[in-house]
Formats: C-alpha cells, sequence, structure tokens
C-alpha cells in the first residue's frame, strides 16, 4: 500500500478563499476592516519566519497584522499592561502572544490576560473550557488545523482509535477534546509513556506532535492508518516531522508531508479565529 498524501497547501488555499469572501462580508457589515495585534517579546528567529508566515496571510485575506514589540528585559507588568489596553481598544480585533517568551514572562498569565473574546488563540481558558464542553467556538488553532485535516478527508470519527503524541495544554489536550467531542476513543502518550509502540500500532489514527524527528516508523504503524505529523523540526537536511515519510507512507492509508501538511493549514486555521473575534467585538456572544 501507498499512502495518499494529504496536501495541506491545497487545503489552506481553499480555507483561504472561503475566508476572503467572509471578510469581504464582515467588512460591509461592520463598516470597519478586521485588525489584529501580535505581541511580539525578544528577538527569537524561529518565531520570526512564523510571524512572516502568518502576516503574509493576513494580507492576502484583507486582515490588517499589527505588532507590538517589547525588548527581551520587559517587565511581565508592562505586558499586562499592553494587554489591557488592547483589550479595551475598538480598533483592535484579536491579540496573539508570540511563543516562545523569555523565562521571566509567565505565558499562562499573558493568555488569562487577554479578553477571550478577542483570543485569537483560542488559549484563554475560558475557550478552552468551552471547547472542553464540546461548545466549540474558539478552538485552539493548531488543534483545530488538525481537525480541519481530518474533516476535509470525511474521516469518521466515531469509535475510531485515536492515539495523540503530545500532552501539552495547546495541542494534545485541547485536540484530545476535540476528538473525544465526535465520540472516538482518544489516548494521549507523551514522554513518560513505558511503550510508544503499545498504543500506536493499534490507532487508526496517529497524530504526532513532539518535535523529534523520525520519531514515528513503520513499525510503530497499523496497516492503513491515517497519519497527521504537526511536528516541525529544522535540522541541516531541511525542515522535517517527527514522522519517517519513506516508511511510514507505505503502510499507512493516508499521511500530511512536512512541510506542505499541517503548517499551511495551520496558519489558515488562525484566520478563521480571526473573523470569529471580528466579528464578537461587534456582537454579544
Ligand atoms: N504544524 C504546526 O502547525 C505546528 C503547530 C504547533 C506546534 N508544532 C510543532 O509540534 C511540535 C510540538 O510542539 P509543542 O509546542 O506542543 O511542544 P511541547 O509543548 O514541547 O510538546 C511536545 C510533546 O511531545 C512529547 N514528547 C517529546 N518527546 C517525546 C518522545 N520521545 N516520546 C513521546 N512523547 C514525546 C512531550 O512530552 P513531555 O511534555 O512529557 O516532555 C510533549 O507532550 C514541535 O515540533 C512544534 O514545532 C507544529
Amino acid at each position: 500500500m501507498t499512502a495518499i498524501e494529504i496536501d495541506g497547501r491545497k487545503i489552506a488555499e481553499g480555507l483561504k478563499s472561503n475566508i476572503l469572501n467572509e471578510v469581504e462580508k464582515l467588512k460591509s457589515k461592520y463598516k470597519k476592516a478586521p485588525s489584529i495585534t501580535t505581541i511580539i517579546i525578544g528577538n527569537d528567529t524561529s518565531s520570526k519566519l512564523y510571524l512572516r508566515l502568518r502576516d503574509k496571510a493576513c494580507n492576502d485575506v484583507r486582515i490588517i497584522s499589527n505588532h507590538l514589540e517589547f525588548q527581551e528585559n520587559v517587565t511581565e507588568e508592562e505586558v499586562l499592561e499592553s494587554i489591557n489596553k488592547l483589550n479595551n481598544d475598538r480598533n483592535v480585533h484579536g491579540i496573539l502572544i508570540q511563543l516562545p517568551l523569555p523565562s521571566h514572562i509567565s505565558q499562562d498569565k499573558l493568555i488569562n490576560a487577554i479578553d477571550p473574546k478577542k483570543d485569537v488563540e483560542g488559549l484563554n481558558p475560558h475557550n478552552i473550557g468551552k471547547t472542553l464542553n464540546g461548545d466549540e467556538y474558539i478552538v485552539p488553532i493548531t488543534p483545530l488545523s488538525v481537525l480541519t485535516i481530518l474533516e476535509y478527508e470525511k474521516t469518521d470519527f466515531k469509535g475510531k482509535d485515536i492515539v495523540i503524541i503530545n500532552h501539552s495544554n495547546h495541542v494534545g489536550k485541547p485536540l484530545a477534546a476535540l476528538m473525544l467531542n465526535r465520540d472516538a476513543t482518544v489516548t494521549i502518550c507523551h514522554v513518560f509513556t513505558k511503550d510508544l509502540r503499545n498504543y500506536t500500532c493499534n490507532a487508526d489514527i496517529l497524530i504526532s506532535a513532539t518535535g523529534v524527528p523520525n520519531l514515528i516508523n513503520s513499525d510503530l504503524i497499523k496497516n492503513g492508518a491515517i497519519v497527521i505529523d504537526v511536528g516541525i523540526v529544522k535540522t541541516e537536511d531541511g525542515i522535517c516531522g517527527d514522522v519517517d515519510f519513506e516508511s511510514v507512507k507505505v503502510k499507512a492509508g493516508k499521511i500530511t508531508p512536512v512541510p506542505g501538511g499541517v503548517g499551511p493549514v495551520t496558519v489558515a486555521c488562525s484566520l478563521i479565529n480571526m473573523i470569529k473575534t471580528f466579528s464578537n467585538c461587534f456582537e454579544e456572544k
């Protein structure tokens, strides 16, 4: 068997064309253009690359993307004060925090300070809680991206065995909630999981988001499984994911490549959430 390669760039282009239409409709309804602000602290080069991609995507769908930049040594209080101002600024319709943050700044404190209505990344406890309750509105972006890909592929979730390798608050946990909301049987693995293969080899759908290159080889895969590779790692040979693509593609049913799989869809999903936060600023939810 050779797996069907899922084309994330094609999925993202389709999403962006719908988003552009929606932005045009909302602009004439609210007589304003959507405008989001990203808080950037310090000078991390890998986050600069991601920012460039997102800014381009925003530009493609006519969303204004502003940056609020701070030096590495900014205090937490200063950033919290700025978030408060952005929350109350009627011309700001969405707020994002660019990771990673310097160690003296608490990611949780910043995310908790964002008005849930303007929380583009869907990581504020209010939005995470809603996702967990099955009231999915502003869903964390990477889990939304995985869900969008699986839905695009017309995946039936009910009763499927899904293994997620990642237990972070922004990927694994909310993704598990999305899958449970669709009646899948979900297992979450992480670095302390005793025998990864014991779980992965029974997975109808395997989602890996570790950042460990080649962690997943064909030995860990069930025949015909859907394999979604969320990992992005920069190596000397270029960008790769968690999955040993060449070996796994002869055993899996469907597979996402890296690059060109989950990444472009994640960027498009951030635009979907921007439309939601934009609408929130004009309509009480
Ligand atoms: N494609 C996209 O759009 C997108 C979006 C977001 C992130 N990413 C990528 O996804 C990866 C993870 O990102 P993240 O921010 O979620 O990172 P993270 O917070 O460090 O999470 C990594 C997860 O993988 C687990 N893990 C690490 N090594 C493992 C191993 N050998 N066996 C089993 N589990 C292992 C970790 O477990 P412990 O916590 O116990 O160590 C943790 O749960 C990165 O490569 C990142 O670049 C991609």
